[in-house]
């Protein structure tokens, strides 16, 4: 088996926790850093959106969270591997690339927080994998800024790949705040790193 296949401390933990993926951690460990799900959403808690959430380890942990207050809407091209009861819970089976399903994303906000592990399947062609990835990174960003409430957060996976301190920049022209952050469940040989922003005005 090769090192990269094998089941590593952050893998068990997430079986034994009863979450799909490992991926859980790297939202909880961005989440509690900055603070972000202490949003206010009025007194009906906060209001998120997560995009590209099979098979639904970040809902899950997010529900976990919010124990029944705010709501959480959750949108994949795939099926979730999980199926939470609860009645303020939504999901949306499509792509975010869609306008159809985009609007429908904008009609069910806003949110307060809008997290993204979203990523293509790749094609092993390095042009074409970077084209997707960077049009899905795209299309993220400028739904956030379409669905977000004022003072909202963002959370998105980005590719490292010199992209990152352009994005950074659009992102500080709409938050108080942005930000790059790798979390330590990451995996070292892995080019994912997430962006962070806080802060989001309309009038920026
Ligand atoms: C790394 S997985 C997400 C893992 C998830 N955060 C979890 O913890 O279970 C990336 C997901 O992005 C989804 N995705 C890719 N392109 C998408 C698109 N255009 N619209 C919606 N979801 C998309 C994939 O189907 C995949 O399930």
């Amino acid at each position: 088996m090769a090192a990269y296949d094998r089941p590593d401390f952050w893998t068990l933990k997430a079986k034994k926790e009863g979450y799909p993926a490992r991926s859980v951690y790297k939202l909880e460990e961005i989440i509690k850093k900055f603070g972000l799900l202490k949003l206010s959403g009025g007194a009906s808690g906060p209001a998120v959106l997560d995009i590209g959430a099979a098979p639904g380890s970040w809902s899950l942990w997010i529900l976990r969270q919010l124990k029944g207050a705010g709501s959480l809407t959750a949108v994949d091209i795939q099926d979730l591997g999980i199926s939470p009861a609860d009645a303020n819970f939504h999901f949306f089976k499509g792509s975010i690339l869609d306008e159809t399903m985009r609007k429908n994303l904008r009609d069910a906000g806003p949110y307060n927080l809008v997290v993204s592990d979203a990523a293509p399947s790749t094609t092993g062609n390095r042009l074409v994998d970077q084209s997707r990835s960077e049009e899905l990174v795209e299309a993220v960003m400028g739904l956030a800024l379409e669905v977000l409430a004022p003072g909202g957060a963002l959370i998105m996976k980005i590719f490292q790949g010199g992209e990152e301190k352009r994005l950074i920049a659009t992102l500080k022209q709409h938050f108080a705040q942005a930000r790059g952050f790798k979390p330590e469940a990451c995996r070292a040989e892995s080019f994912e790193t997430y962006l962070v922003a806080s802060g989001f005005s309309l009038t920026r």
